[in-house]
């Protein structure tokens, strides 16, 4: 068992270990006085894994109610957040009782939502069940849904008040959601570890090292969010390869890449003009072109840079008439570039 503890005004731990599901209500127990628990879960995970952690729950004194619907990022919008609403309701939880989000992160962040929301803030557990959600949606406490606007336009910073990372759940995942996670992994290794790069270049099966990586990611993850709660400085490194790879999901009508494997070619393309800018290291862009290859992840976006640069202008992140970039100096080190929206034409066009 692998064990972090997150600080700040609502410091909760990580745990992170096989077969933790089985034991998950003994765990939960430990962090509240609860008398019920909700889990909130979608219609793939639901079968999979709501029964065991239903049945320890129960074993640990909690009365459980389940709320489940149906699976994938189609359902992240109000119209659910209100159904876990109603489901709270109906289950009559109380300010002490507690939701338990036991999904990817479609799950975690609207059931942190919907428990930010219902009576003003109740308690809520994480048991993240896809790699992406492992290491990045369950830890830093962002929660919300879509609106028809765009994505994750609604929410609310609400710390789970345990995270529970069950590495078996991976076996069950489809490649294409794992590789959304591995994205996010070398995207660590890129802002903040070059040890975490090289152990990842030099594995045979990420499989081998998997419980190893996910606690380096989620200490990297840590550390961060306790810098930079409100993603006002340190956080925005966490975006690196984001304003770039969100573009090209937007293009493709979020049809095409899977959001991990945009964030690689994202991370990619922009290193290739920061290296031409002389901002990052040279070479870099190759290690990273390397390690994408290696995970078979895309390499190219199939379209042109000109209609990515319009969709990044409409980023909900940009401030004034600058846009905020994160760069890598080189690999293992990353830095906020503020730079003017009239330069990111010539900018970018390096990197074709
Ligand atoms: N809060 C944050 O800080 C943060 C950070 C990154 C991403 N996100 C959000 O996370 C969401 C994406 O998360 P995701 O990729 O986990 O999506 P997801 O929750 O939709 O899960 C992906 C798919 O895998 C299925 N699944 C989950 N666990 C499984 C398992 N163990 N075995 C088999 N199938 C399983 C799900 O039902 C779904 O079909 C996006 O909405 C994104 O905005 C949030
Ligand atoms: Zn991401």
């Amino acid at each position: 068992m692998r064990k972090l503890t997150v600080s700040g005004a609502s410091p909760y731990e990580i745990l992170i270990d096989a077969q933790i599901l089985e034991k998950s209500g003994e765990y939960v127990r430990r962090v509240t006085g609860a008398e019920k628990a909700l889990i909130i879960t979608d219609t793939n995970v639901a079968p999979l894994y709501a029964q065991t952690v239903k049945a320890s729950l129960l074993e640990n004194g909690f009365k459980v109610d389940t709320f489940v619907f149906p699976a994938g990022e189609a359902s992240k919008n109000l119209d659910t957040v209100s159904g876990m609403i109603k489901a709270m309701c109906e289950a009559e939880l109380g300010r002490g009782d507690i939701a338990v989000a036991l999904g990817g992160g479609v799950v975690g962040d609207m059931a942190g939502f919907a428990s930010a929301i219902y009576l003003r803030g109740i308690d809520f557990v994480q048991i993240p069940t896809t790699l992406l959600s492992q290491v990045d949606s369950s830890v830093g406490g962002k929660t919300g849904c879509d609106l028809s606007f765009g994505k994750n336009l609604i929410g609310a910073f609400h710390n789970p008040k345990l995270v529970l990372i069950d590495t078996n759940t991976i076996k069950t995942l489809p490649a294409r959601y794992k590789n959304d996670g591995i994205g996010e992994i070398i995207k660590y290794g890129l802002i903040k570890s070059e040890k975490l790069f090289s152990q990842l270049l030099a594995c045979q099966n990420i499989d081998d090292i998997l419980t190893d990586v996910i606690f380096t990611c989620v200490d990297i993850k840590r550390q961060v969010v306790e810098n930079d709660f409100t993603e006002k400085g340190e956080r925005m490194l966490l975006n690196f390869g984001h304003t770039i790879g969100h573009a090209i999901e937007k293009a493709q009508n979020f049809e095409g890449l899977a959001h991990g494997e945009a964030v690689g070619v994202g991370m990619l393309i922009i290193t290739k003009a920061a290296e031409s800018a002389g901002l990052t290291q040279k070479g870099t862009a190759k290690q990273i072109e390397n390690i994408l290859t290696k995970f078979s992840l895309p390499t190219k976006f199939e379209g042109q840079i000109k209609d990515l640069i319009e969709i990044m202008l409409y980023d909900k992140k940009r401030r004034g008439d600058t846009l905020n970039l994160v760069l890598a100096k080189k690999i293992g080190s990353s830095f906020v570039e503020k730079m003017p929206i009239k330069d990111i034409n010539s900018f970018l066009a390096e990197a074709d």
